[in-house]
């Protein structure tokens, strides 16, 4: 869709909703005691020539509350993780404990089948980017630096983290690029303020990985989510401050940054399509959280 559609859609949308009836986003209130406001400052920003979310990205109460549920079962397989990961382990270990803590949580791992995805959740060791598939063939050893990577549907509503697991004792350098990297992922969410833009994560987080000697990763991104797992916008982890998308209260969605020792560049396994490894092979981390957009600044719904 252009601008100008949105512009006249959104435009007539506000005419023809009147201030005693129910307000758009479903929560059953009238419309002058919820989105009113918001829509007054929605379409300010609208004709001033801003991108603005559309409005099936802006979750109301009920919404935001399924999805806290989803994401407090996600925050709970990565603590589960967390407690069992060690050296020995194979990364289809890591796949079975996911399984096993999301089913009897009633909650479907998001990743399994997915676009073909074998497994529940992603690991991603050493030079692995992302999208790693957990195999008993690899086997974590001492020094082995892992993302676990853990999507959840409950309901149908989404939930996306995940962590960084040092296995042993690892080098200094690969124990630096894994705080960086967390680091990166709280400079990026400190970066989120309502009203705010999209431009300005990407801007803080590669401010960040640069300072310290890091690249960042541009083919894959954070992205929206909670009815889907990948909604509208795509959050990357370079940017521009001031610039893309108005981040408005209501908005959910995952600051997800990989981080690499060295370049930037990646490529993606031809045998099994998915796992992104580093053109150069030196090491890549990524911490993820997922959050919400709130009036007066954020809430992490899973980490
Ligand atoms: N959490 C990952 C992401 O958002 C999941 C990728 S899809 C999968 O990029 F099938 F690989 F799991
Ligand atoms: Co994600």
């Amino acid at each position: 869709m252009k601008k100008n559609d949105i512009l006249k859609q959104s435009e007539v949308f506000t005419l023809e909703i009147g201030r005693n009836s129910k307000c758009w986003c479903g929560s059953g209130k009238k419309y002058k005691q919820c989105h009113a406001r918001f829509d007054d400052k929605y379409n300010r920003l609208l004709r001033e020539g801003k991108i603005m979310p559309n409005r099936s990205l802006i979750k109301n109460e009920q919404q935001i509350e399924a999805i806290r549920k989803s994401a407090r079962i996600n925050t709970g397989v990565l603590d589960y993780v967390a407690q069992h990961i060690r050296v020995g382990m194979s990364t289809l270990d890591i796949d079975t404990l996911v399984h096993e803590y999301t089913v009897s949580h009633h909650a479907i791992p998001a990743p399994l089948n997915y676009h073909g995805f074998p497994n529940s959740c992603c690991t991603s060791v050493n030079e692995e980017v992302c999208h790693g598939i957990p195999s008993k063939d690899c086997i974590l050893k001492e020094g082995d630096i892992v993302n676990v990577d853990v999507s959840t549907i409950l309901d149908g509503y989404f939930s996306d983290a995940s962590r960084m697991f040092m296995i042993g004792e690892v080098s200094d350098k690969a124990k630096k690029l894994v705080e960086v990297t967390k680091e990166c992922l709280e400079i990026g969410i400190a970066a989120v303020k309502p009203w705010g833009h999209l431009g300005d994560i990407g801007a803080a987080i590669q401010e960040h990985a640069h300072k310290h000697g890091y690249s960042v990763v541009i083919d894959f991104a954070g992205h929206g989510i909670g009815l889907e797992f990948h909604e509208d916008p795509v959050v990357s982890h370079v940017g521009q401050k001031g610039r893309g998308m108005v981040l408005v209260p209501g908005m959910v969605f995952t600051i997800e940054p990989m981080i690499n020792e060295g370049t930037h560049h990646v490529y993606v396994d031809k045998k099994n399509g998915w796992t992104a490894r580093t053109k150069d092979g030196k090491l890549s981390a990524q911490w993820e959280h997922q959050i919400l957009v709130t009036e007066t600044g954020i809430e992490i719904l899973s980490h």
